[in-house]
């Protein structure tokens, strides 16, 4: 049986901050943001935008009242969660109005969560064919004001509706997993933000891919050449460069590393834009490869690399199904465009602006801009969502 995704939606913040203008705040050089991270850009959410509102726009963008009622499974993958107790799923089933006879579970191992979440709706499909899972990976990317991680936050969801005869992509049984036991980035629960290794934890990434990928050819006696694009876990689009360039061999042939280059840039123009999404990175990387590349066609075999720090890492691949060019929005480079832009002193107020909750443990927020759902504020310490007026 073909299982696989079957639509992707994307959601990100209102709001932009230019690395231009954090270089300049911060005393660096903006070529350190564009040319050595490869960032232009990073989505700041307020305070009425959370991984739920986030979640619920990119899969109330792809649902209709059919899968709504089709799917039996609702899991969400974050790692900037909102509750340590109730799954945001459940928030995001409410919502959207899926069925009540469906399973909703949330899912963590940084960024690595969607791919977990996506090889379990995998089986759950293989023994349920009708059934459709929606797997959603939301986060917020939050380092701190003036940080070392700072230029590589960012926030939104990837929404993925797994099936049997997907019209995007299926899903290839040949997943290698790596788990090592590391410290490279990690946030106690009593800590807004990580704690980070940086420059350690972008040598595990590319240790995790080298070895991975080894093994990974080991099992499947498998070449570079075999792929028509590699997408890579995007913490920021340039480790994701050197993690391909790793890859590719002396004995690989010239049209193909033309090819894999060439798609890699197509599979960072997203992330360019929003930052880092945590573990949706990786999807929006595949989203944007498939809206923005006119060479890949139906057929052709993608290559995916999952990252989350910790850590554990993936490495699999799927194949494109005919027509899945009708399954895209080719337009949403321009909407990235329609986000507001914030000076630096408006991003720190804004993103890092904090519940001031009354003894009652109620607040309400301020009317920002956010997309299709709002959290209106907290009542008695539960948080309120409503959808905005179309
Ligand atoms: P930093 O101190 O901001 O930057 O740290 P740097 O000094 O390392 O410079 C960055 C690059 O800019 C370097 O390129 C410089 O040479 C270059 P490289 O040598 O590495 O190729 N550069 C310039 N280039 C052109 N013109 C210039 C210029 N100046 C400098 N004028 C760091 C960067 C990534 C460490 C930091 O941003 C950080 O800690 N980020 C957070 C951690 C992170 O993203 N790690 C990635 C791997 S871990 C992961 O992927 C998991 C994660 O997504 C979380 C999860 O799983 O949940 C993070």
């Amino acid at each position: 049986m073909n299982i696989g995704i079957d639509k992707i939606g994307f959601a990100t913040s209102q709001y932009v901050l230019n690395m231009n203008d954090l270089a300049c705040a911060r005393g660096a050089e903006p070529e350190k943001f564009s040319i050595g991270l490869m960032l232009d850009a990073l989505s700041i959410t307020p305070i009425s935008e959370d991984i739920v509102t986030l979640a619920t726009t990119a899969s109330h963008d792809i649902l209709t009242e059919q899968d709504k009622a089709d799917i039996d499974m609702v899991i969400l993958a974050t790692e900037s969660g909102i509750d340590q107790s109730k799954a945001a799923s459940v928030y995001v089933h409410s919502l959207l109005g899926i069925q009540s006879f469906a399973r909703s579970f949330e899912i963590k191992e940084a960024c690595y969560a969607a791919t977990a979440a996506l090889n379990y709706a995998k089986l759950h499909v293989s023994t349920n064919p009708d059934s459709k899972v929606l797997v959603v990976a939301s986060d917020i990317a939050k380092y701190g004001i003036g940080s070392a991680g700072e230029s590589t936050q960012g926030a939104g969801a990837v929404a993925m509706l797994v099936s049997s005869n997907p019209r995007i992509l299926t899903f290839n049984d040949d997943n290698v997993a790596q788990t090592r036991d590391i410290m490279d980035f990690w946030r106690p629960n009593y800590s807004t933000t990580p704690y980070v290794n940086g420059i350690y934890s972008t040598k595990q990434y590319l240790d995790s891919l080298k070895t991975t990928w080894a093994e990974y050819q080991k099992r499947h006696q498998t070449d570079l050449k075999d792929f028509a694009a590699m997408c890579l876990h995007l913490p920021f689009p340039k480790l994701a460069l050197k993690g391909l360039n790793k890859l590719i061999t002396k004995n690989l042939p010239e049209q193909n590393k033309t090819q894999l280059l060439a798609n890699f840039e197509h599979s960072i123009a997203y992330s360019r834009k929003v930052g880092n999404i945590y573990t949706g990175s990786l999807y929006l990387g595949l989203l944007s490869l498939l809206e923005t590349s006119d060479t890949i066609k139906a057929g052709d075999k993608i290559g995916l690399f999952s990252y989350g720090s910790g850590a554990v890492s993936e490495i699999f691949s799927a194949n494109l199904v005919e027509g899945y060019k009708a399954m895209l929005k080719p337009s949403r480079l321009l909407d990235l465009d329609k986000r507001s832009p914030l000076s630096v002193t408006e991003y720190e107020k804004l993103f890092y602006e904090e519940a001031d909750l009354d003894e009652e443990g109620s607040a309400t927020f301020n009317n920002y801009k956010t997309g299709s759902y709002r959290l209106k504020g907290i009542e008695q310490h539960q948080r309120i969502y409503i959808k905005n007026e179309d």
